[in-house]
């Protein structure tokens, strides 16, 4: 069975031109003018339509136990609602407990994810160490295709990883060939502003944003990346929310140092009044960390991204109903955090950027696929068309419009961050290894049709720091 995508322009990272695709066997066969159509082909009909990679979102949660819950999306509701959106893989986060042998978290969320019915790959969290998982991290990278590892700074007394931590797998990721990213929120100030803000009887929502302001997360940042920097790794800071933590980026990119930021399309849209929601229930679905910040940040993250020091978007798609975010109804500081998105990622960005002028639809590409393909070593298999890359793509119709609504959108959660929103420019079809699986709001997909994508380890490009030059360097003695 093969796919024929008839009369669209197809639109990449480098370029767009008009052209029609075949796809089979998993893969894009054939690019070119007037493609005849193979027997029992399905024709979709593009003209006046975009056919583009289909969306990577590297960064969700699906049915990430966290907080004393599990959340309420799964491997197999997350990913079709993504394919809803034009999102054909996520890159999605193995979090160990602490102590918890991380080969074992790692098959436990392998099983979880059978049931995803598009592409997914995962990060691994480096929560704790000891000698176990620095041979595990070699074991993961070298025969289970993980290039990336994740070091959450926050969450003390949980997941948090600590100087040690990051030192200890920031080495061993240099190593390995492998990139290190950090959730960057300084835990220890998180923890005692917390309590200190709780003690003087904030204890709604509206603690949430004071418990976590910008500082926070801006010394974080700067102090993964310092650290990178003296090791000589690549790091990818994800959710970046401020100024000051894109300003760190932004100062080590323009001083030679491989570091990449990701926004998420939250960040961009939404702001910190959603706290002052006298709606406990309105309030508490926003609690996500790091925050929705003053508008100030999201006109830096905008520019941000206009300015090429932040490339990737995502959403931190971490779904909690607000049954389950009542756990903080007396206390802030235990409610579930997290926020959903994936289906929403791809419109809302073409809306607010392409459609604004803002970027272009080759951007919009990049932004949305590509980069993501390229900073986490699967181009060109994903990210692009491109004959013999998986045939995941989307077919965007530029004059489709809808109203955002939890009450029609296909995340399971009962709350949409986006509600409301008007949005002009939306996926008409989803082609996921070379299937139909979204066709004008309908949803084709088959349990567990996804594979786990390998990524491997990077090209030594990586050059760490060779201690034993410094030793040697002649030693100017200042008299
Ligand atoms: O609030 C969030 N972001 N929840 C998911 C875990 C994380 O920090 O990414
Ligand atoms: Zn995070
Ligand atoms: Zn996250």
């Amino acid at each position: 069975m093969s796919v024929l995508i008839k009369n669209g322009t197809i639109v990449n990272a480098d370029q767009s031109f008009q052209a029609d695709v075949l796809c089979a066997d998993g893969k894009i066969q054939e690019i070119g003018s007037n493609i005849s159509a193979p027997s029992g082909a399905e024709i979709i009909d593009a003209a006046g339509q975009y056919v583009m990679p289909g969306g990577i979102d590297p960064h969700t949660h699906m049915q990430l136990p966290f907080m004393g819950t599990v959340a309420s999306e799964d491997f197999y509701t997350g990913t079709a609602a993504g394919l809803a959106g034009g999102t054909t893989m996520i890159i999605d986060f193995v979090i160990p407990a602490p102590q918890q042998n991380i080969m074992e978290a790692y098959h436990q969320w392998r099983e979880w994810s059978q049931k995803a019915v598009a592409d997914y790959s995962f990060h691994v969290a480096i929560t704790w160490w000891d000698e176990t998982v620095h041979a595990d991290m070699q074991t993961l990278v070298e025969k289970y295709g993980v290039n990336s590892f994740k070091h959450f700074m926050a969450y003390k007394g949980a997941i948090m990883a600590t100087d040690e931590i990051l030192v200890n797998s920031f080495n061993r990721a240099l190593e390995l060939g492998a990139i290190c990213t950090v959730h960057a929120e300084n835990g220890d100030m998180v923890a005692q502003l917390q309590n200190k803000i709780f003690e003087m009887g904030i204890t709604g929502p509206e603690g949430h944003p004071l418990s976590r302001p910008p500082e926070v997360e801006g010394e974080a940042a700067s102090r993964a990346i310092s650290i990178a920097n003296v090791y000589g790794v690549p790091l990818y800071v994800v959710h970046v929310s401020t100024k000051q933590s894109l300003e760190a980026i932004t100062r080590a990119r323009n001083a030679g140092q491989k570091v990449f930021g990701e926004v998420l399309a939250g960040h961009l849209l939404i702001d910190e009044s959603v706290y002052l929601d006298k709606n406990f229930e309105s309030a508490a679905a926003h609690v996500m960390s790091p925050p929705f910040r003053a508008k100030e940040h999201q006109d830096a993250l905008w520019k941000g991204i206009l300015s090429g020091n932040l490339q990737t978007t995502a959403t931190d798609h971490a779904c909690f109903c607000n049954d389950q975010k009542a756990a903080g109804k007396d206390d802030f500081r235990i409610t579930p955090n997290g926020t959903a998105g994936i289906e929403n990622r791809m419109e809302v960005l073409w809306h607010h950027g392409v459609n604004t002028g803002l970027f272009n639809m080759n951007e919009f590409v990049k932004l949305t696929s590509t980069n993501a393909a390229q900073i986490f070593n699967i181009y060109p298999r994903k990210g692009t068309i491109s004959v013999g890359a998986d045939a995941d793509i989307v077919v965007w119709d530029p004059e489709a419009t809808k109203t955002i609504s939890a009450k029609t959108h296909h995340q399971n959660i009962d709350f949409n961050i986006f509600e409301g929103m008007k949005v002009k420019g939306c996926a008409s079809h989803t082609i996921s290894a070379a299937k139909v699986v979204y066709a004008n709001g309908e949803l084709k997909v088959e349990r567990g049709a996804g594979k786990y994508i390998d990524r491997p380890a990077y090209a030594s490009f990586y050059q760490g720091l060779d201690v034993q030059a410094e030793i040697n360097k002649p030693k100017s003695v200042n008299r």
